[in-house]
């Protein structure tokens, strides 16, 4: 046998020059990042050296293949490091995130077992995130898990086991046996990932109920009162409601104290996806918006969004503890531990959710938080609130642009006019050509989405360094690319027209 170490050692003489080299790399990267386009698309050859590249047989130089992910992979992202990148909700890695996963890649803990810093680091995280949506640190569990879609599944499979004790069942051991007719209330403008948890949880999307919104988008909590009645009196289970606090296509939150009170009476679980906008909880002028988010029995949140640590991180919290460990814990003999004895810690973080191996996320959020303090992520969030409705302001008063809904939080949905007229289908046919230009164009990125039977762009606005001159920007480029896309799908139209 070579005495020689196999596949992944690195001298660390190498390793220190090569991770300077890298920090040198990064920081210039992230500090020129304003004067890059905000999107590239790929070249074909692009794709298919990314794609397609065999795996060598022999080692390849460390150094090489580093200058390669740095020239060749990290300009092409999605664009959400970029001060004008207003697309989906995507925030920014906090610098000092990026400096958190690179101390936790080295440590390569796995943070499920035992009496290691790590997961006593994600206590006092989770408690932090806790504080900001007003539950109580000392009694809430709390789990850092992927991203907000998997945060809504370990929520939603806590209240699933909630319903299962209340009526008498046991879902672990006889899974969803019998009609079971557990119906969960949502509305339209409801992130798809909670579909998806409960098409997972096997309760079947035709247990779906969409509950009416108001005119601003909101959940209606009368309506939802009438349904569940109705649908009890039918002999369903009203089981769950999931409201949530900062919708994605236009920032609603619905009316969570109303929605409580009906959930509550009901004997229902009420959960409340707050991935997008619970954060906002902190700014002073929109407590009274947030009033009964700490009714919910469980809350989603995702530090990879506003609070700009790096992705991937989400959060589920829920309000009784030992619920949550009755949902998830299964502990075999070869993982037992014992507080106190050998490395025996604290309960197992996979006595909580879905995980057994896990990163150590709790690092990186406690890191951005711990450098944000609460005036640093209250500063944040009233800043790009108040450019968010600088920007509908702006869109407000240019000709050609119109609002397509009250902006809240810090989303704001919009559409461009064409000069030839307001027919729905031309508007929608030109605003959907116009997102696709707008992203390759580079100079700012918008997404677009369905309100009712309009095509609207919108724009999030959540970087840390967007100024109102970028936002000025993105009018500016919206207009003057609207006005050439309108001349296209209008010639477009003729000669598709002509063709007939
Ligand atoms: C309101 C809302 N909920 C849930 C999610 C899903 O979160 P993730 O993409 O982190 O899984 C999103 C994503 O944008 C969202 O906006």
């Amino acid at each position: 046998m070579s005495n020689a170490a196999p596949g992944p050692a690195m001298d660390y003489e190498e390793f220190r020059k090569l991770g300077h080299e890298t920090i040198d790399l990064i920081t210039d990267y992230l500090a020129t990042i304003r004067d890059t386009p905000v999107f590239q698309p790929l070249t074909p050859q692009q794709r298919a050296g990314l794609s397609q590249r065999p795996l060598g047989d022999l080692p390849d130089s460390p150094r090489d293949i580093l200058h390669e992910a740095v020239s060749d992979i990290l300009p092409y992202a999605m664009g959400n490091g970029h001060p004008r990148f207003f697309g989906w909700i995507n925030s920014p890695p906090a610098p000092i995130g990026v400096l958190a996963d690179l101390l936790a890649a080295a440590q390569g803990a796995a943070c499920d077992v035992g009496d290691i810093a790590p997961l006593w680091l994600e206590r006092t995280a989770v408690a932090w995130l806790s504080e900001i949506v007003g539950y109580d640190p000392q009694t809430t569990m709390g789990i850092l898990v992927s991203g907000g879609s998997v945060a809504t599944l370990t929520c939603l499979t806590v209240a699933r086991q909630h319903c299962a004790e209340t009526d008498g069942w046991d879902v672990r051991r006889d899974g969803l046996s019998g009609d079971r007719r557990m119906l969960t209330y949502i509305t339209e403008q409801t992130h798809s990932s909670v579909r998806k948890a409960v098409e997972l949880l096997g309760l079947g999307s035709a247990s779906i109920r969409i509950v009416p919104t108001d005119d601003e988008l909101r959940m209606d909590a009368a309506a939802l009162e009438r349904m569940v009645a109705q649908d009890r009196a039918a002999g369903a289970r009203p089981f769950c409601v999931v409201a949530t606090a900062g919708t994605t296509n236009t920032g609603a939150v619905d009316p969570l104290a109303d929605v409580a009170r009906v959930a509550h009476a009901a004997g229902m679980w009420l959960h409340v996806d707050g991935a997008y906008g619970a954060v906002a909880a902190v700014h002073p002028e929109l407590r009274g918006t947030f009033e009964g988010l700490a009714q919910a029995d469980s809350i989603t949140m995702d530090p990879h969004k506003w609070l700009s640590v790096p992705i991937e991180c989400g959060c589920a919290l829920v309000r009784d503890r030992e619920l949550m460990r009755r949902t998830f814990s299964l502990v075999p003999p070869y993982l037992r531990t014992e507080e106190g004895k050998g490395i025996g810690g604290p309960p197992s973080y996979a006595e909580y959710g879905i995980q057994q191996t896990r990163g150590f996320r709790a690092l990186k959020v406690w890191m951005v938080l711990r450098h944000a303090g609460r005036q640093g992520i209250v500063d944040l969030v009233t800043r790009n609130v108040a450019l968010a409705r600088l920007l509908a302001g702006l869109v407000d008063q240019t000709p050609g642009l119109r609002l397509a809904a009250k902006p809240q939080l810090a989303v704001v949905a919009f559409q461009y006019v064409p000069a030839d007229g307001d027919d729905t289908d031309r508007v929608n046919a030109v605003n959907r050509a116009l997102e696709h230009a707008l992203q390759t164009d580079g100079r700012t990125f918008v997404t677009g989405t369905v309100l009712g039977d309009r095509f609207v762009l919108r724009a999030s606005v959540l970087h840390y360094a967007t100024s109102e001159e970028d936002l000025r920007e993105l009018v500016s480029t919206v207009c003057r690319i609207g006005a050439e896309v309108e001349k296209e799908t209008l010639a477009g139209y003729l000669s598709q027209r002509a063709h007939f």
